[in-house]
Parts: structure tokens; C-alpha cells; sequence
């Protein structure tokens, strides 16, 4: 009997130093062992967006468009061939994304009067950003027309306007990132800036129904892959000359 209990006391003191040890070693483990919860894991909230970085994002979405035009203007100036059926889907994601939700729906709508309102110096940009708003209009038209037609034609002219259009559009989204938004930002309390982030949110979901930034990212990567665009390792630079 006495055998018996030394040997019961000696086991269940192996157990607990088993169990300490794997605590020990490994908490995750020990949860692992423990009876499964019959009530499902809450759901996980979606994360918010704040307003800042919906419309930085936003730019990101634009600025692999604005690449998909400069690798078909090399590609023309080479005097290869370029997909027009792809070209013209990019130039459909920067009306329905770029033209008429980011710069019509926000900037123009939020961020440019509220600039001009409170007599900020980047509120001078705004004439600027706004004519250049409406010459890429000008611009994503040509391309939809031009592409429309199934064959390039002048492929010259294409390629100069891939070109001017990616200096304009990265010299002034450059801008709006580090001189517009930050100035729009500074004249918000936190709380006007927490709203404005709901407000893009409601805007887009109203716009494009679910997830508008999430959905145009898959379109930009289908073109990109239908491009052979894809593989981000093709565009990492070669060694530089010796020195
Ligand atoms: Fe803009
Ligand atoms: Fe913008």
C-alpha cells in the first residue's frame, strides 16, 4: 500500500515536473492538450483604415498603373508589341479609381476646399492639382480610344503619352503625399480626422460596394501578370559600374 501510494506520489510528481516543463518550454503546446472550447472564436474586427493612409494606398493603386504605362511605352519605343486589350483595363482602373472616386469623390470634394478654407500655403497647389486632374482625364481618354480600336496606330504618339503622363501623375501625387495631405491633416483635430476616415470608408463601400482599394489591387495584378509584369525580382536594379 505504502509502495503503492510512493509510487502514485512519485508519478503525479514526474506528471507536474512534465507539465512544468512544457510550460516551460512551450505554452502554446500545453493549450493544445486542453479540452476545445465549444463556443467559436470571436470574429476578427476589420482593421480601419485611418484617412491618411486610405488615400496614400490609393496612390500606391495609381502608381502601379502609371508603371504598367511606362514599361508599354518602352516596349513601343523598342517597336514591340503591346496587349491593347490590357492597356485599356488599366486605363478603365484609373477612371473608375483614380479619376472619379480618389481625385473627384475625396480630394476635390474634402481635402481642396477644406485647404483653400483655412488659408494653408499648400492651398496654392490646388489650381495646379485640379488642371491636372482634368489632363489626365484628357489623357485616359485618348488611351481608351486609342486602345478601343484593338491596334495602336501612331505608336509615337502612344508612348509620349504613357510618358508625360507618368511625369504629371507621379510629380503630383509626390506632392499630394508630402505637402497637401500633411497640410490637410495638420488643420484636423484627432477626432475630424478619425471622422474623415470613416467618411473615405463610406464613400468607397457606397462606390464600389465591398472593398474598392482590395479589388482594385486584384485587377492591377491580373494585368501586371498578363503584362509579365508580375514578378517584382525583374525590376531590382543591376550591379552599378565599378567606380
Ligand atoms: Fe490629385
Ligand atoms: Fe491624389
Amino acid at each position: 500500500m505504502l509502495h503503492l501510494r510512493e509510487t502514485s506520489r512519485r508519478s503525479l510528481i514526474a506528471g507536474l515536473s512534465g507539465a512544468a516543463l512544457v510550460a516551460g518550454a512551450s505554452g502554446a503546446a500545453l493549450a493544445a492538450k486542453q479540452p476545445k472550447e465549444t463556443k467559436p472564436p470571436p470574429k476578427e474586427e476589420k482593421k480601419a483604415v485611418g484617412a491618411i493612409e486610405d488615400l496614400m494606398r490609393e496612390h500606391g493603386v495609381l502608381r502601379r498603373a502609371l508603371l504598367v504605362y511606362r514599361q508599354s511605352a518602352a516596349r513601343l519605343r523598342a517597336g514591340a508589341a503591346i496587349d491593347p486589350k490590357s492597356i485599356r483595363q488599366t486605363a478603365q482602373l484609373f477612371r473608375d479609381f483614380g479619376e472619379n472616386y480618389h481625385e473627384r469623390m475625396l480630394e476635390q470634394a474634402h481635402i481642396f476646399p477644406a485647404l483653400r478654407k483655412s488659408q494653408s500655403p499648400a492651398g496654392a497647389l490646388v489650381v495646379t492639382l485640379i488642371a491636372q486632374h482634368d489632363r489626365g482625364r484628357e489623357i485616359t481618354d485618348y488611351i481608351r480610344t486609342v486602345t478601343g480600336k484593338g491596334a495602336v496606330g501612331d505608336a509615337e504618339a502612344l508612348a509620349r503619352a504613357f510618358e508625360t503622363f507618368e511625369l504629371m501623375y507621379e510629380s503630383h501625387a509626390a506632392r499630394e503625399d508630402t505637402i497637401v495631405f500633411p497640410a490637410w491633416r495638420e488643420g484636423l483635430s484627432e477626432r475630424q480626422l478619425h471622422d474623415m476616415g470613416q467618411t473615405f470608408e463610406d464613400i468607397e463601400h457606397r462606390q464600389f460596394g465591398s472593398d474598392g482599394f482590395a479589388d482594385a489591387v486584384k485587377q492591377l495584378a491580373a494585368i501586371e501578370e498578363a503584362l509579365g509584369f508580375a514578378d517584382l525580382a525583374q525590376f531590382t536594379a543591376p550591379r552599378p559600374p565599378r567606380s
